[in-house]
């Protein structure tokens, strides 16, 4: 889709706590109250579930860290396929962060990390679509304004677009219709 989307770094654990990390692009949110969002996760090439997907059905929790363009090129390191039993915390050389509620780590340098429980999954096509309740955020104070609203032109989150990556630095708004009496829309 030549659209930029953006990337859930995914982050979890394999039922002997072997950490993994990797990102997807098929990713939404899917309900603001609960917080939800969704990634969804293509089978491999012979039909085997990547070990995310694997992860998250035998585990039910994983984190979800926000890719700012300093992280891009460590990201992008973690989408090669190592074997299940390599740290790919390692290998794209980021420090791992405890989190509250789960057990998987965050990314210690990710700007935004989302700890997330399986709501629910759901076979689809050739992928498993995800559904995550985001149970606790971690926000940088430097990517926010003085009303905890989080700034994107602080933010500086990765896109992904057709097989490519985007800035999001330049943002421009459109009169819209759909603005209420609080303002416009902020979706
Ligand atoms: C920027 C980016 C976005 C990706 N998005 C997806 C995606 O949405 N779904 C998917 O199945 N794979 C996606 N991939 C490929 C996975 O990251 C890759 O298959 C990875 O090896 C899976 O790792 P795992 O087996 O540790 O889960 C993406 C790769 C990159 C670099």
């Amino acid at each position: 889709m030549s659209c930029p989307r953006p990337i859930a770094w995914t982050s979890t654990v394999d039922p002997e706590g072997v950490p993994n990390l990797a990102p997807f692009s098929y990713f939404t949110v899917a309900s603001t109250d609960p917080p939800m969002l969704s990634l969804t996760i293509e089978k491999r090439d012979d039909g085997a579930p990547k070990d995310t997907a694997a992860n998250i059905a035998r585990t039910g929790e994983f984190v979800v860290d926000i890719v700012s363009e300093a992280l891009g090129e460590a990201m992008a390191a973690t989408s090669a396929r190592l074997p299940a039993e390599d740290d790919e915390f390692a290998a794209a050389k980021t420090s791992a962060a405890p989190a509250r509620h789960v057990v998987p780590a965050r990314v210690a340098e990710s700007p935004v990390s989302m700890e997330c429980v399986l709501e629910r999954s759901l076979p689809i096509g050739n992928a498993l679509l995800v559904i995550g309740r985001a149970v606790c955020f971690h926000v940088c104070p430097d990517v926010m304004d003085e009303h905890g609203r989080i700034r994107h032109d602080r933010l500086r989150a990765l896109g992904r677009i057709g097989g490519r990556y985007l800035g999001t630095a330049d943002t421009f708004s459109l009169s819209s219709g759909r603005a209420g009496p609080d303002g416009a829309d902020t979706r």
